[in-house]
């Protein structure tokens, strides 16, 4: 059991369409201090429901301090604004309260839009780490998520995967998961998500791309293949980023 509320740790969370996972992290070095557990995300994924889960997460290290919760969706302060790949029922749910009222008085919970968590991560301890000046992270999974930071601040809910390009909702075109429903090779892929971060790169000028999602881990099959002016490092933290984004997020929030 682990127990206390110490500054220095907070529990993240990192919820998605199948999976939500959890570790309670460090937040002096961004490295996981309990082992990552996992479970299914439940189906339908009405917030009741995934509410139990996080409280269970939670609930299994005995963690009675700060959670914080990443989430597939505009998240403005606290409360669920849309749901392009997740249950209707979410918009216009207050989570942060849904989330904290499952924990039954032991924990509050801070809620935050997943690649925004990913983006947090990133500039703390991972590939724009020390970068001042613009930064995009862009996830690239089922949907596509959107970080945009200024000399490490964050400008929350960007929602760049829903650019219209060629007349279509951007991630429609490029999201990683068009790359599997279409059986297309990483040279195909990499030519629609180069056309799509062109499009970004004349919009905001960054001075770095960060690209994560689960494609991160493939970096080398793709972002070479990547004709931009800006540089592109892929995501460090992979399958951390949303817990240990959340985590920092939440202790932030909390002024801690
Ligand atoms: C959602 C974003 C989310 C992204 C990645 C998009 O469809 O609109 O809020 O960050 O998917 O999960």
């Amino acid at each position: 059991m682990t127990s206390g509320s110490a500054a220095d740790r907070a529990f993240g969370i990192d919820i998605g369409g199948t999976g939500i996972k959890g570790a309670l992290v460090d937040l002096t070095t961004g490295e996981l201090a309990t082992e990552r557990r996992r479970y299914a995300t439940p189906q339908p994924a009405t917030p009741t429901a995934v509410a139990q889960v996080v409280a269970q997460l939670v609930a299994e290290v005995g963690w009675n301090g700060v959670v914080g919760a990443t989430f597939p969706a505009v998240i403005k302060h606290g409360v669920a604004r849309s749901a392009a790949n997740v249950d209707p029922s979410w918009i216009g749910t207050d989570a942060d309260k849904v989330f904290t009222d499952a924990m039954g008085g032991n924990s509050e919970v801070i809620v935050l839009n997943d690649a925004d968590a990913a983006g947090i991560a990133e500039v703390r301890f991972g590939a724009a780490k020390g970068v001042s000046g613009v930064v995009i992270l862009l996830t690239f999974g089922t949907g596509i998520g959107s970080a945009v930071l200024a000399d490490g601040i964050l400008v929350p809910n960007t929602e760049l995967g829903h650019l219209e390009l060629d007349g279509h909702d951007a991630e429609s075109r490029a999201a990683a998961s068009v790359r599997d429903e279409h059986d297309m090779s990483y040279k195909e892929w990499a030519h629609r998500v180069n056309h799509y971060m062109q499009h970004v790169e004349r919009l905001f000028s960054p001075d770095l791309f960060v690209v994560g999602g689960g494609v991160s881990k493939n970096a080398d099959k793709w972002v070479p293949r990547l004709e931009l002016n800006t540089p592109v490092k892929p995501a460090q933290l992979l399958n951390n980023a949303g817990i240990v984004g959340a985590a920092i997020a939440a202790i932030e929030r909390r002024g801690e």
